[in-house]
């Protein structure tokens, strides 16, 4: 005999392999929850409408919970003939209550049962993922805000640019993750439409009332057409896209956190519990969380084209396909927790080596701008200013002389524009608390900035 609930027009069972190879339960049973939710509500509606009696709606919902509660205690005697999550309850709730489990199904199909369990699923994953953003973003503002006077080279090319505050350049990296939180909070509102009713693709020919399940499953609101309903699966492209963004960011703040550990920055200390060792080397302390978080990059953007891919020219409506889509959903659901639960735990732990960060500011001749600038104020033209500061960093590179290291007659040999007021604008501290207005790096700007965004985080 073949599966039981569409095996009505088979004459023969299915090929062993295929019932396998159709089969999905093995990963989709992490929809339960959803999958009885999105039923409990279908019941609930059809007894309103009068499909149902109450002591059938009723007979299911206990029938359903008494399901769950054999799922979550690991009894549940999950069947790969019975196909996917789906079939597997339905036909449990069967066992349990008879002939009423089989009336479940009615006015629905499997095409917009999954179509409504991968939105409910993916919004409560959703919720989950934002608060740890939330949390990782906040841990950051609260280290950039402590950081705010910490002064370390900033970096064009990887070269030596211009001093910059370590809190302006952690907030730098706490903008990239805002976006992310709003592409997210976007996302959000095109997963939250309820595909239930379109039944397999055409709708159903009883009195169903979509506004009544919508609401019982917190939906915004029915999606507008049941071809479309049941086909769509730009939802979940929008995460992994989400997804990407976010997994590119934390991939590059990991690079900086790696650089930043090695021995020729030594710009930070990650604590000994967010690093492991080496087994032949025993002197080495390897920043494998992030490079573990810059490695996951990978999968996300692999998921992301394995979506795309799988919805390439699909035609109208539901097709087998679309049971593909949910590895790499939930593989990518999996790796952001993790990254994000890493980074929120890591971040508010780095220490920063401040007297390291600061020798590397002086050394590489970064308040050369502030020179220019200073030559500007008192009448040169910017570009003759460039030629001569140029000039004098050659010098310093010739004596191994920073800027500041040089006396007034040095600086003079290349312009005697220069007064001994040039030395407060050699001066680290001097070159960040320049840049002040807003966006800047000078610490008092970064204070506000960290304001700003704890107060954009609250009101999020
Ligand atoms: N397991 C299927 C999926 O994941 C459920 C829907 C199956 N519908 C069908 N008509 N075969 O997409």
């Amino acid at each position: 005999q073949t599966n039981q609930s569409w095996g009505g027009r088979f004459s023969e069972p299915t090929d062993a392999f295929v019932e396998k190879f159709t089969a999905s339960v093995d990963f989709d049973r992490r929809l339960y929850h959803h999958d009885i939710r999105g039923s409990i509500a279908h019941a609930t509606m059809l007894e309103r409408i009068g499909v149902l009696s109450a002591e059938e709606r009723d007979a299911i919902v206990t029938g359903l919970a008494e399901v769950e509660r054999e799922i979550e205690a690991g009894q549940f005697p999950w069947s790969v003939k019975l196909e996917d999550v789906h079939m597997n309850i339905e036909a449990r709730l069967t066992e349990k209550i008879g002939i009423t489990g089989k009336k479940l199904h009615t006015g629905r199909s499997r095409n917009d049962q999954v179509a409504t369990d991968i939105r409910l699923y993916l919004r409560d994953e959703i919720d989950v993922v934002d608060a740890e953003l939330a949390r990782l973003r906040s841990g950051m503002i609260e280290l950039a805000a402590n950081e705010a006077d910490t002064i370390m080279p900033g970096f064009t090319h990887l070269q030596t640019a211009q001093p910059v505050t370590f809190g302006h350049h952690l907030l730098a990296w706490q903008e990239m993750l805002a976006r992310d939180h709003e592409r997210l909070r976007d996302c959000r509102k095109r997963v939250n439409v309820m595909p239930l009713g379109a039944a397999a693709l055409a709708g159903t020919t009883y009195p169903i009332d979509r506004h009544v399940t919508a609401e019982l499953l917190g939906f915004e609101r029915p999606a507008e057409n049941s071809l479309d309903a049941v086909s769509d699966r730009d939802f979940a492209i929008e995460f992994v896209a989400f997804a990407s963004l976010l997994a590119m960011h934390l991939s590059r703040m990991s690079e900086e956190l790696v650089l930043w550990t090695s021995a020729q920055f030594d710009f930070i200390d990650l604590p000994d519990r967010f690093c492991t060792g080496s087994s032949i080397m025993p002197q080495k302390k390897n920043p494998d969380v992030p490079e573990l978080v810059r490695g996951k990059s990978g999968r996300v953007y692999g998921h992301l084209m394995s979506l795309l891919t799988l919805m390439k020219s699909q035609p109208l409506a539901y097709n087998k396909d679309n049971q593909e889509d949910k590895e790499p959903l939930f593989d990518t659901l999996d790796t952001v927790k993790g990254c994000l639960k890493a980074f929120a735990d890591m971040v508010p732990a780095i220490e920063a080596k401040a007297d390291n960060m600061r020798e590397a500011a002086r050394r590489g001749f970064s308040t050369a701008t502030d020179l220019a600038d200073y030559l500007v104020r008192k009448g040169v033209a910017f570009r003759d200013a460039h030629e001569i500061v140029g000039q004098s960093v050659a010098y310093g590179i010739a004596q191994k002389k920073d800027l500041a290291e040089m006396s007034l007659d040095e600086l003079r040999q290349f312009s005697d524009t220069i007064d001994d007021d040039v030395f407060e604008v050699l001066t680290l501290e001097g070159s960040v608390a320049a840049r002040n207005h807003i966006g800047g790096t000078a610490p008092n700007q970064v204070r506000a900035a960290a304001q700003r965004a704890r107060d954009a985080l609250a009101v999020l």
